[in-house]
């Protein structure tokens, strides 16, 4: 059995709060009705869609003109942003556009653009981030006088944990009117995000990486920003994505983030304060280990390091079997290179690029827990390294 404070990776997912699941329950019970139906007892059900969409604009300080899409994930609420981009410029000017992203987004935007590159429908071209995995802002200035059709840059990163000066990159855009979609999956659970604050054109984002459901996502897409339905079928979400809308994880989304405004601040202080103290002693008792991404500017309860001349794959299986949950990220196996692509944007040189370990910490995370883990990790970095001497 699995003991719960023993999992690391919340920046993966996280488990549903009580009060979550016990706010979708009624929606898988007796309020099961269809939304789309004309009769009473199905409104109730189409009444909780709609104050769903409602928590969610109040939430992110959106316009009531402003449009929130519910997807069936954060990956597809992406591609549905970037597929209506790319298309609409394809259909006005019979042109492939160019999609400018950053060095380090998630495979969610990544890969889009990339396919729908390698179909002739757009140009993919990437914005470098410095050792820190801060986004070059200059390069993206530069970058941006070419006029690309979309600028899609990741609000804060999943393996590195590095917050982007979102604001800043909304403000660029929006002075040359690019539209700027942020992937907001990772920062979203961690920040309050204000929309009059960062113009922000389309944000995506998911609920379970802050205690809510998996499989539901959405777009909050700024009046007037384009907007196509991916999914063809039935008029819901306005004729955006069609399908029976689902009710209970919507309702649950709309939870998980009005208990992160409401617990916002202990949250983030607990998470902090037990990601910091295994940073510190990761640090200081490990040797030969760094902290990756940003120092300071990182997610609250995110710590990624590398450890030189450490195989990460056998450093995760090793916890594994100790009881711990951490990640690796995506370790890039192409042609026979094994590392983190994410490593090597950073600068990282190849004694560093196999090490990469990932420790998210969260509302189970305790003080013993995390020091059995520092404990387990100076132990199996030390094996591995005699094993390889
Ligand atoms: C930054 C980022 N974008 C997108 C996704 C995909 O989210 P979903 O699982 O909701 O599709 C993730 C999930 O890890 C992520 O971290």
């Amino acid at each position: 059995m699995q003991r719960l404070e023993n999992y690391f990776d919340y920046a993966a997912t996280t488990p549903i709060l009580p009060e979550v699941r016990d706010a979708m329950n009624p929606y898988f019970n007796e309020l099961f009705g269809n939304p789309s139906a004309p009769y009473a007892f199905a409104q109730r059900a189409f009444h909780a869609v709609c104050q769903a969409r409602e928590k969610l604009r109040v939430h992110f300080n959106a316009s009531a003109d402003d449009r929130i899409v519910f997807t069936g994930s954060s990956t597809e609420a992406a591609n549905q942003v970037i597929w209506s981009c790319v298309l609409d410029h394809w259909r006005k000017t019979g042109k492939a556009g160019t999609v400018l992203i950053s060095a380090t987004e998630h495979s969610a935007v990544r890969n889009t653009v990339y396919g729908l590159a390698k179909m002739g429908f757009c140009e993919a071209e990437i914005v470098p981030v410095g050792a820190d995995a801060k986004v070059r802002c200059d390069i993206l200035e530069e970058k941006i006088a070419a006029r690309p059709i979309l600028v899609s840059i990741i609000g804060a990163n999943n393996e590195l944990g590095t917050i982007q000066p979102v604001a800043g990159i909304a403000e660029i855009c929006r002075a040359v009117q690019v539209p700027f979609h942020c992937d907001a999956t990772q920062l979203a659970a961690h920040s309050l995000i204000d929309l009059q604050t960062a113009p922000i054109d389309y944000l995506t984002i998911s609920a379970h990486k802050l205690y809510g459901p998996k499989g539901i996502g959405a777009i909050v897409a700024r009046d007037g920003a384009v907007l196509n339905p991916m999914i063809f079928g039935g008029s819901q979400e306005s004729g955006l994505r069609a399908g029976t809308e689902n009710v209970a994880y919507i309702v649950g989304m709309a939870e998980a983030y009005r208990i992160l405004k409401t617990d916002f601040a202990v949250r983030s202080a607990q998470e902090r304060k037990i990601r910091d103290w295994i940073i510190l002693g990761v640090l200081s008792e490990i040797p030969d280990s760094r902290l990756t991404g940003h120092a300071e500017d990182r997610l609250s309860h995110h710590a990624s390091f590398s450890f030189r001349n450490v195989d990460s794959l056998l450093l995760q299986s090793a916890l594994d079997q100790r009881g711990f949950a951490v990640s690796i990220g995506s370790a890039c196996r192409s042609n026979q290179i094994r590392g983190q692509q994410q490593l090597i944007e950073i600068g990282l040189s190849p004694e560093w690029i196999n090490g990469g370990l990932r420790i998210t910490t969260g509302l189970y995370s305790t003080s013993d827990s995390a020091a059995a883990l520092l404990a387990a990790l100076k132990d199996t970095v030390r094996t591995l390294r005699s094993l390889t001497a």
